[in-house]
């Protein structure tokens, strides 16, 4: 796909780095890897000009994640996204946080975005590019979440959309989907090969590729979340951001939006990025802690090469073999100073019930597995009691019911009756 035509046309970007070698690209380049080493591309910014933009604030016209236009590699444009994405609520936990003495613990709702997860960030911008450039199909392959927002942003925009996920992929994903209209292939194999698939053929059939990670403006949507807890915290930094990673691009978008917010001034200091993953998927923990048992923290990342996994986790949103932005995710961990923590299952579905009895919000398995590993900081000691913590609720629970029925009773069957009501008491 040529991007050729869009140089001119965008405010700020400058160009991509590669995350591996650190080479260059100019704006105008048409490839999504980087043609030396084949490492991801991470979209590069005139800060200096944005500093100067954003000093008087962000357009508080809009609800949307569009409101940090200046700091996204988009047009700045005035016809608003046809559906609202990003703008979700931050709410303070304090009846979950005191479970373990935690007093200032927060949640990142992002289950409120319009296809119920925090992938509707990245693809919100991608479309956005896509438009751009004149792209009418857009592909992608997923563990089932950024399929259903993808077909679902692609549908109020009337784009086609082909989505590609695991033959496994919960039901409710699935369905959203093909209701949005998407040509959904069930691929016989993991995500891994789906992933492989739509790579190729996007290749062959001239589609926008929205794949996470290797798209690099699917990046450059999720550091948006940051941007807006800052805002809901009034200009606050936390001490820890939790979030759950498969293949790290969320991760590593909360990492960059925290450095963005650096390089134009508007915060002095960073948070730490902690990441959470099972047991049965830990790929980026197990790269970090191979490099810290090292005694490394800052290697020559274009020689770190990312722990691959046989996954297996009932959290199916970060159940990948191959993390498709794992040298990122990796890079935000390290360079923070945060904790690359992997928990059982167990209790990452005992988390959903504990999050939704005390806050009212309802997580899917990967979007819970931040919680499960705040308890495990806390019984290892990593996490005083007045630091300021937010766990990044990524996925409604809705997604995935069959997983946390697992984790809790059934309703009580009675007769229609009072009497019936008194004997179960
Ligand atoms: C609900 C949810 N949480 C977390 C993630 C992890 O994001 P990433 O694959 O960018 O690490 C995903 C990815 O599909 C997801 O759907
Ligand atoms: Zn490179």
């Amino acid at each position: 796909m040529a991007l050729t035509s869009y140089r001119d046309e965008i405010m700020h970007m400058n160009g991509y780095r590669c995350i591996a070698c650190a080479e260059s690209q100019a704006a105008d380049f048409a490839g999504f890897l980087c043609p030396v080493c084949g490492g991801n591309l991470d979209v590069t910014y005139d800060y200096a000009a944005i500093a100067r933009v954003v000093a008087a604030g962000f357009d508080d016209s809009r609800a949307d994640l569009f409101r940090y236009a200046p700091l996204l590699p988009v047009r700045e444009t005035d016809s608003a996204f046809p559906l609202r994405v990003g703008g979700t609520p931050l709410y303070e936990a304090p009846r979950l946080g005191k479970s373990l003495g935690l007093r200032n613990l927060y949640l990142k709702d992002d289950t409120v975005n319009p296809s119920a997860s925090t992938k509707d960030r990245a693809s919100a911008v991608v479309l956005r590019r896509a438009m751009d450039i004149g792209a009418d199909v857009v592909s992608i392959a997923s563990t089932g979440n950024a399929g259903s927002s993808l077909a679902c942003l692609a549908a109020s925009l009337g784009l086609r959309a082909v989505v590609f996920v695991p033959e496994n992929a919960p039901a409710a994903k699935l369905t959203q989907g093909l209701s949005f209209g998407a040509t959904v292939f069930a691929v016989r194999g993991s995500y891994d090969n789906a992933f492989d698939l739509c790579l190729a053929a996007s290749d062959e059939f001239g589609w926008f590729n929205r794949s996470t990670g290797y798209n690099p403006f699917t990046r450059e949507g999720k550091k948006t979340c940051a941007y807006e807890i800052w805002e809901s915290l009034g200009g606050r930094v936390p001490d820890r951001v939790v979030v759950p990673a498969g293949d790290g691009n969320l991760l590593s978008g909360l990492w960059k939006g925290w450095c963005d917010l650096q390089a134009v001034g508007l915060i002095d200091r960073l948070p730490k990025i902690d990441c959470a993953q099972s047991d049965a998927s830990a790929a980026i923990c197990n790269t970090v802690r191979r490099i810290r048992d090292n005694g490394e923290s800052n290697p020559e990342w274009s020689t770190v090469v990312v722990d691959e996994v046989n996954a297996s986790t009932a959290a199916d949103s970060i159940s990948v073999d191959r993390p498709r932005d794992g040298l990122a995710a990796v890079k935000g961990v390290l360079q923070s100073g945060g904790e690359a923590v992997s928990v059982s299952d167990e209790a990452i579905l005992a988390a959903i019930p504990e999050m939704a009895r005390t806050t009212g919000v309802f997580a899917e398995p990967a979007a819970a597995a931040p919680w499960a590993v705040v308890k495990q900081l806390v019984r290892d000691d990593k996490i005083d009691a007045d630091e300021l913590v937010v766990c990044i609720v990524s996925g409604s629970g809705l997604k995935d019911i069959d997983s946390v029925k697992k984790t809790i009773g059934k309703p009580l069957l009675i007769d229609p009756t009072i009497d019936a009501i008194k004997e179960v008491g």
